[in-house]
């Protein structure tokens, strides 16, 4: 039947320390115990739109390993449809984070067998795809693999990138995104080398993105929000106020969360504006897909 998104992309197993500070080159730090989570920007979006009730279906690759097995509960466990998750080729990806006092983390991903979703996997899940009213895409999978999910996506069906982690985005790429949705260091990195992009704030970057030939560009800002630029101009959404706790996998909500309401006809910054309350909320709790929200949690008092 008909599904709200199918989400293309990555599933990692995420192995947390919290540090009270990160180590520099040549450093050994102590940190926590070692805590394992089900992660991986793909799965996270595609549990953080399920959480919420949106109809979901997941394209990844995991390893016939623990984790795999780990990260397919998580998916079924949050309503996500998992036939379209292949098994085997490489061990299960694996995401190495450390979270630090404010709640800040940096991450090093080791592939593993998100680098062998390939495209002939997009093209024999053409069917899949033709169900979505929204296919999302992350760059923690080959970009010829991205590049296949813009070719196959039906017209009609909207196509949302997050380019996460940032890389320079094939023209094709970039021309069939209805939405694309980048952090600010995202969005340096896809303009170097802009010169409509020098010496500029979010603003000026958001437009500089949309003439690469999206529909719509929204800028993530953290404690600050988004803003959401298309033809009509920039609106800023502005967020609520939250202590974080750990800020993995904001980005994955906020653009689950998002999706979601694209696939309910919100127009763009309505859809913003929920996003914008689900990615505060994920960062008030630990870990990444365990920090999302339902739908009735959302609407009670805020945590
Ligand atoms: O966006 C957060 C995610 O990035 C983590 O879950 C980790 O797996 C990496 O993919
Ligand atoms: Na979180």
């Amino acid at each position: 039947g008909r599904r709200d998104l199918v989400v293309v992309g990555s599933a990692n197993a995420d192995l947390v320390v919290t540090v009270d500070r990160r180590p520099a080159a040549g450093e050994t730090v102590l940190g926590s115990d070692l805590a394992v989570h089900p992660g991986g920007k793909g799965a996270n979006q595609a549990v953080a739109a399920a959480r919420l009730g949106a109809r979901t279906a997941l394209l990844a690759r995991v390893g016939d390993d623990a984790h795999g097995r780990l990260l397919l509960d998580s998916q079924r466990a949050a309503g996500v449809d998992t036939g379209g998750v292949l098994v085997g080729g490489a061990p299960t990806g694996v995401a190495l984070i450390t979270v630090d006092p404010s709640g800040d983390n940096s991450i090093v991903v080791a592939p593993g067998a998100n680098a062998r979703l390939a495209p002939a996997d997009v093209r024999a899940a053409r069917g899949l795809l033709a169900t979505a009213r929204v296919v999302s895409v992350q760059l923690e999978i080959p970009l010829e693999t991205v590049a296949e999910v813009a070719r196959t996506v039906p017209p009609g069906t909207r196509l949302v990138v997050n380019a996460s982690p940032p890389v320079p985005l094939p023209p094709a790429v970039a021309a069939a995104c209805a939405v694309l949705v980048v952090n600010e260091h995202e969005a340096r990195v896809l303009l170097e080398g802009d010169p409509a992009a020098g010496a500029s704030g979010p603003e000026e970057r958001a437009r500089a993105l949309l003439a690469r030939g999206p529909q719509a560009v929204v800028v993530t800002l953290g404690a600050a929000g988004a803003l959401v630029a298309d033809r009509r101009g920039v609106v800023r959404v502005p967020s609520p106020a939250v202590t974080p706790v750990d800020t993995t996998g904001a980005g994955d909500a906020f653009t689950g969360a998002l999706c979601l309401r694209l696939a309910a006809g919100d127009d763009l910054a309505a859809a913003v504006r929920f996003a914008v309350r689900v990615g505060a909320v994920s960062v008030t709790r630990r870990g990444a897909q365990g920090s999302y929200p339902t739908a009735a949690q959302l609407d009670g008092p805020t945590p």
